[in-house]
C-alpha cells in the first residue's frame, strides 16, 4: 500500500495511478479521466511529470514515447468588480 501523494489537488495517491494504469489506462489522458490527477487548481503543472515517469516506468516505455496529454493554463476564477475596476 503506497499512500504517496502523487496530485497534490485532487489527493490522488501512488497507489490510485498504479491501479489505474492496472485497469487499462494506458496514457496520461486516461489516467486523468479515471482518478481526476491533473484535473486540479494547477492543471498538471506539479503532477504531471510525476504521472508520466510512473507511466513510463509501468508500461516499461520510454517517455518520448508515450502518448502526449491535454494541457490546459490553470484557471482561477475573477470576480465581475475586478473587471469592472479594470474599465474604469
Ligand atoms: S498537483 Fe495535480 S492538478 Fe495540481
Amino acid at each position: 500500500m503506497n499512500e504517496l501523494i502523487i496530485c497534490r489537488c485532487e489527493e490522488v495517491t501512488k497507489d490510485e495511478i498504479l491501479e489505474a494504469i492496472g485497469a487499462g489506462a494506458i496514457s496520461i489522458n486516461a489516467i486523468k479521466r479515471l482518478t481526476r490527477a491533473g484535473m486540479g487548481l494547477c492543471q498538471g503543472k506539479i503532477c504531471c511529470r510525476l504521472l508520466s515517469l510512473l507511466l513510463s516506468d509501468e508500461l516499461k516505455t520510454p517517455l518520448g514515447e508515450l502518448e502526449p496529454y491535454s494541457v490546459r493554463p490553470p484557471v482561477r476564477p475573477v470576480k465581475f468588480s475586478a473587471l469592472i475596476a479594470d474599465e474604469e
